[in-house]
């Protein structure tokens, strides 16, 4: 089964109806993980919307391993994220969308793996491309199918290095000068360890991500919280088609 995970402002499958949840039992939380199903009669994916569905769990307090872990118990096998981000490299303008292909880790004291208790042995994952090429590539074929068919055309980035900032903060220009000079092109607070985590039980994971303002110091002009919740709803509906296009496309 494929699940989405939800980001800031993504409600939902295009032509998908909820038609159930299942409230999942992990080792990590006293709370169950609520999935939520959606189908659109032929299909059936899982949802889960990572800061809740009040959206009240800010990045730094997801529990990215219950939210693993419940995916996997439920038979996930793969997992498309969707991020919302900030554009540091210029061809990462607002409304624009990222399929990255990197990260770069700057979050600090998050449960990061499963491999730390009652371990038979040391494990380390292969962690080199941190992202599932397969399904980057079926995620720009769905993204171009949905923009051919839209008045609006949306920009495509189909590479680029995520920076994952600890959060909930926005970041000062100087840290995101640093991530520039890191190499990245993008920056969020929500990637990790997220990916790990889904590498770790075997999970293919890629992400698609909204650029909703420029990162800190990008540009001279001042955050506008209005306009990001404008192009955040904008994009977000347009992730909705592409995540089901990707569905059509591979079921
Ligand atoms: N920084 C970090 N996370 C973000 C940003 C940003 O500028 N925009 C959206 N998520």
């Amino acid at each position: 089964m494929l699940a989405i995970i939800g980001g800031t402002g993504f409600n939902g499958i295009q032509g998908f109806k909820e038609v159930g949840f299942k409230r999942i039992a992990t080792p990590f939380t006293k709370n169950r993980v609520i999935i939520q199903l959606y189908s659109n009669n032929s299909t059936t994916v899982a949802f889960l919307p990572r800061h809740g569905k009040q959206h009240s769990i800010p990045p730094h307090k997801v529990n990215y391993r219950a939210n693993i872990w419940a995916l996997h118990a439920i038979g996930v096998k793969s997992v498309i994220a969707i991020n919302a981000v900030g554009g540091i490299n210029l061809k990462a303008l607002p409304e624009a969308f990222i399929l990255p292909h990197q990260i770069i880790d700057y979050s600090y004291g998050r449960n990061t793996t499963f491999f730390e208790d009652d371990l038979d042995h040391v494990t380390h994952i292969d962690f080199t491309f941190p992202f599932a090429e397969e399904l980057r590539l079926k995620l720009r074929e769905a993204f171009h199918l949905c923009n051919q068919n839209s008045a609006i055309k949306r920009v495509l980035l189909d590479y680029g290095v995520y920076g994952c900032t600890q959060g909930p903060r926005l970041e000062t220009a100087a840290e995101i000068g640093r991530l520039s000079q890191d190499g990245c092109d993008i920056v969020g607070m929500t990637a990790m360890p997220e990916a790990a985590l889904a590498r770790e039980l075997k999970l293919n994971y890629a992400m698609i991500a909204l650029c909703v303002n420029w990162a800190a110091g990008v540009k001279d002009e001042k955050l506008d919280m209005d306009k990001i919740n404008h192009i955040a709803q904008k994009g977000m509906e347009f992730a909705s088609q592409v995540v089901s296009e990707f569905i059509s496309l591979n079921s």
